[in-house]
């Protein structure tokens, strides 16, 4: 990219989700990156992404992507799991000129770097799970054929935290059922293989125990975020004052409050995208 055609550098990064999910990574994004810009989009209008069929899912992640390099962001992140195993990322790396991160290869690296018995768990919702993402990105890893990756559909969770549910003995109830079969599979790292779950980290660690690692793409995806910023030169200067803007497609409601729990932020609603 020549200086003609790069963005400013002060301008925001774009992080979207369907809904409360990408917080997760938006945290981290805040925590490595604080003098940085943030336009967060939740499409919670049109979520759970996770039981739509992948042509859908491309089409409304497309849609919240092109509003944000349209409000002139200078990177996006597609701070869901989902939407990348769908093609989301793939079809935006090919439309747009800005860097475009996942959430996917991240998880997968840290996971093949901190499992010592080789045996990797991962938990996602139904439409990652059935794309084969996370075995296909983690046998491509060096040494990654080497390494057993033990999937499972989650299809409640989402639910749960967009509620903002994320304790008690429904949620833990639920947690035993889906992780059960990871445990007797002998997994000693669990990729969080969708953004919402670090939100549930309490309970699935209390279920798992302390022998399995887990693992959540947000810090890594926020490293991939500065070296991609850096090597285009796009970080914000040091004087650069950060403005972060929380929007929801539908309403705010849950998404306000989770937002403000975690972020200490306010969320402002932009209307339903088709
Ligand atoms: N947070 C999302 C993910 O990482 C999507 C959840 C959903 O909408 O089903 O997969």
């Amino acid at each position: 990219m020549d200086a003609s055609q790069r963005p400013d550098r002060r301008a925001p990064i774009g992080i979207l989700d369907s809904g409360v999910g990408g917080l997760t990574v938006v945290r981290a994004v805040m925590d490595l990156l604080p003098q940085e810009s943030i336009r967060y989009v939740g499409d919670t209008a049109n979520a759970p992404y996770g039981p739509l069929p992948d042509e859908q899912i491309r089409r409304l992640t497309g849609s919240v992507i092109e509003s944000l390099v349209l409000a002139g962001c200078k990177a996006i992140v597609i701070a869901c799991n989902t939407a990348a195993a769908a093609g989301a990322h793939a079809q935006a790396v090919a439309q747009y000129r800005v860097p475009v991160l996942e959430v996917i290869t991240p998880a997968a690296r840290t996971a093949a770097r901190v499992t010592r018995s080789g045996r990797i768990g991962v938990i996602a919702t139904v439409a990652t799970v059935d794309s084969g993402a996370y075995p296909r990105t983690v046998a491509a890893l060096p040494g990654g054929d080497e390494l057993h990756v033990v999937q499972q559909a989650c299809p409640s969770f989402v639910d749960f935290v967009e509620r903002g549910l994320t304790s008690g003995r429904q949620v833990t109830g639920l947690a035993q059922a889906y992780l059960d079969p990871l445990q007797r599979a002998e997994i000693d790292t669990l990729i969080l293989g969708c953004t919402h779950y670090p939100l549930l980290v309490d309970v699935l660690q209390q279920v798992l125990g302390p022998q399995v690692t887990l693992v959540s793409s947000a810090l890594e995806t926020a490293i991939d975020l500065a070296a991609a910023l850096s090597d285009l030169d796009l970080l914000s200067p040091p004087d650069a004052v950060p403005e972060h803007e929380f929007l929801a497609t539908g309403a705010p409601g849950p998404f306000t409050a989770l937002a403000r729990r975690f972020l200490g932020s306010d969320v402002v609603p932009i209307g339903s995208q088709p």
